[in-house]
C-alpha cells in the first residue's frame, strides 16, 4: 500500500489494481501509517465488516497465524484461512454468542467501519451514526484486549463532542483522524481509542 497522495477519484481504480474490493482500505492503511496497531500476530475483530476490504488490508499485515473475524449484515465473501465471516446484526446477543465461540480471548484490535443506512440528513445519520458506535463501545468493554486499540467510524454532528468526552473517560487516549482517501465532503472521521 503506498504512502504516497492518491487523487480522490483514483482511489476506485487503486483498489481494483492491487486487489481489494473496497477503496476503504486505503482510509485503513492511512490510519496504520499514523497510529501503527496492526502487527504480525495480533488478532482483530472488524465490525460492519463487508464487503472485506479492511479484513483484506489487515490480513497483510497480522499474518497467516493471527485470527480476524469479521461481521455483517452482508455476507462476505471467503478472503483466507484465518479470516471468519458471520452475518449478523451486532446489536443481537448471537453477535455476542458467535463472537465467544469462536474467538474466546480477548481482541488486540477492534475496528468498527460501520455505516448506517444513510438518509442524507446529516443529523439524523449522525445519531445512527453515534447508536452504531456506543454498541461497537459495549462490544469492545467485553473483547477489547487491556492493552487493545479501537478504531470507530463516526459521522460528526452536534452529539460529537459528548461522545468523545465519554470515551474520554473510558479509555487512556482517544485521538480523531481523518483520513485523505475520506471524500471532504463526507461527515466521517476515525476515532482511535487506546487504554
Ligand atoms: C462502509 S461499509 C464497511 C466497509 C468495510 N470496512 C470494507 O472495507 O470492506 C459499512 C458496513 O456496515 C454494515 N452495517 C451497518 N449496520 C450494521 C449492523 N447493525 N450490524 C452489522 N453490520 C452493519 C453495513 O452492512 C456495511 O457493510
Amino acid at each position: 500500500m503506498p504512502k504516497n497522495f492518491i487523487p480522490q477519484d483514483q482511489y476506485f481504480k487503486k483498489a481494483k489494481e492491487l486487489g481489494y474490493r473496497a477503496r476503504s482500505a486505503f482510509k485503513l492503511a492511512e490510519l496504520q501509517d499514523k497510529f501503527h496497531f496492526l502487527k504480525t500476530g495480533l488478532d482483530v475483530l472488524d465490525l460492519g465488516a463487508a464487503p472485506g476490504s479492511w479484513l483484506q488490508y489487515a490480513g497483510k499485515l497480522v499474518g497467516q497465524n493471527a485470527t480476524l473475524i469479521g461481521l455483517d449484515l452482508q455476507s462476505i465473501q471467503p478472503i483466507a484461512k484465518n479470516t471468519k465471516t458471520f452475518v449478523v446484526d451486532i446489536f443481537s446477543e448471537e453477535a455476542v454468542k458467535l463472537i465467544q465461540k469462536h474467538h474466546p480471548k480477548p481482541f488486540s484490535v477492534i475496528l468498527s467501519d460501520l455505516a448506517p443506512a444513510t438518509s442524507g440528513q446529516k443529523e439524523l445519520d449522525h445519531s445512527r451514526s453515534l447508536e452504531l458506535s456506543r454498541q461497537v463501545v459495549a462490544l469492545a468493554e467485553r473483547f477489547l484486549a487491556p492493552r487493545g486499540t479501537l478504531v470507530i467510524k463516526v459521522f460528526q454532528g452536534g452529539d460529537f463532542d459528548a461522545f468523545i468526552k465519554e470515551l474520554k473517560g473510558q479509555f487512556g487516549r482517544v485521538e480523531i483522524y481523518k483520513p485523505k482517501a475520506s471524500r471532504a465532503r463526507s461527515f466521517e472521521v476515525y476515532v482511535i481509542a487506546r487504554r
